[in-house]
């Protein structure tokens, strides 16, 4: 990419676009064009069109999506499948229409099978039926790969799809009701020890386990697979090791201080019972992510304290 190419980050507000707008910024790009969903919804066809039609992005990057931890997922399935596939299409059609160089679309590991053979490889996707707490949502990113995919065969376009393992960082979502694994976790130990609780409830067993990568790490991955990777194959990017998320709520736990104790809530659905990627496809091109889970805890966290204020009371 050029230093003044004209590069799209859709979704730049959220966790993942916020975390590419940043290293592109570090990195020199300065002509970065960015619209809030209240500027330009996505899933608004004629919108799309217009605002392609007068900014000519030569790169996009899309990271805008309608995105959720398992109970939002299991309230909102008809806005997961709706939304996703709206923008989704809107965003790589017109960056075909208009000639995009190269458009970045972002799966995620729920595309895979539901308690398939682990680690999951990239040719797993479609082995077998989906984890059905959200397989809306894994229908709308499957069918956004496969678009990329057929826009490459049948038009030549450098559409590229990359499969994160589940992400965490800095400028995190903390809202209560819909946030992710990491942040949730933060928050009740966070709670647990500002108001001196006895323990703090984890949903389900605990024996589920993760894999996490750090926000910084997943942007350098971007950043990488826009200069190497030319394939309409999925690409997976994780860390390399996972946990079980009673280990995770344990190391967050220890960075956050909470002395209480962790109790189960098992009540609550516990989802796939691992989704660990195999990143030997990353690893083989020379990439490999840097941050561990504690230090990239101990970074969620500091941004938390430093922001406890901002959060809770937007
Ligand atoms: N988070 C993870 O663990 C993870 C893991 C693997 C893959 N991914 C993938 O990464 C992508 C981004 O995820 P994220 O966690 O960064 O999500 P996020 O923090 O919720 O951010 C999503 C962004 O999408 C924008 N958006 C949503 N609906 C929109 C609409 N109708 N029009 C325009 N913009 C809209 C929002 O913009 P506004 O803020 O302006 O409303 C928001 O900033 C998704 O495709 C997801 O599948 C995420």
């Amino acid at each position: 990419m050029e230093k003044d190419a004209k590069i799209y980050v859709a979704g730049h507000n959220g966790l993942l676009g916020s975390a590419i707008k940043r290293r592109l910024e570090r990195d020199g790009f300065s002509n970065i064009i960015c619209r809030s969903s209240s500027e330009l919804d996505l899933r608004n066809q004629s919108v799309v069109e217009d605002f392609f039609r007068r900014e000519r992005p030569e790169y996009v990057f899309d990271a805008a999506a309608k995105v959720g931890g398992i109970q939002a997922n299991m309230n909102f399935g008809a806005d997961f499948i709706y939304d996703n596939l709206q923008i989704q299409t809107n965003l790589i059609h017109f960056s075909y229409k208009y000639g995009v160089k190269k458009f970045v679309f972002f799966g995620t590991n729920c595309m895979y099978p539901k308690d398939y053979e682990q680690p999951m490889k990239e040719e797993d996707m479609l082995s077998g039926a989906f984890e059905p707490t959200n397989e809306p949502y894994a229908v709308a990113k499957v069918a956004g790969f496969k678009m990329c995919q057929a826009y490459r065969k049948q038009y030549g376009c450098d559409f590229i799809s990359i499969v994160p393992a589940s992400l965490y960082g800095p400028y995190d979502n903390f809202d209560a009701a819909s946030c992710h694994l990491i942040p949730a976790l933060i928050r009740k130990f966070h709670d647990g020890k500002v108001e001196g609780k006895e323990f703090v409830e984890l949903w389900g067993t605990g024996k589920p386990r993760r894999e996490f990568l750090f926000i910084d790490d997943v942007a350098d991955a971007v950043m990488f697979l826009v200069e190497n990777y030319k394939s309409g194959e999925l690409i997976n990017v994780g860390y390399g090791e996972d946990y079980s998320i009673l280990e995770i709520a344990n190391i967050v736990k220890e960075v956050v201080g909470f002395k209480g104790e962790i109790r189960h809530d098992l009540s609550k659905p516990d989802g796939m019972m691992r989704k660990f990627l195999d990143s030997g496809k990353m690893k083989g091109m020379g990439w490999e992510a840097k941050t561990n889970l504690r230090d990239g805890v101990r970074k969620t966290y500091e941004y938390f304290l430093e922001n406890e204020i901002f959060l809770f009371h937007k």
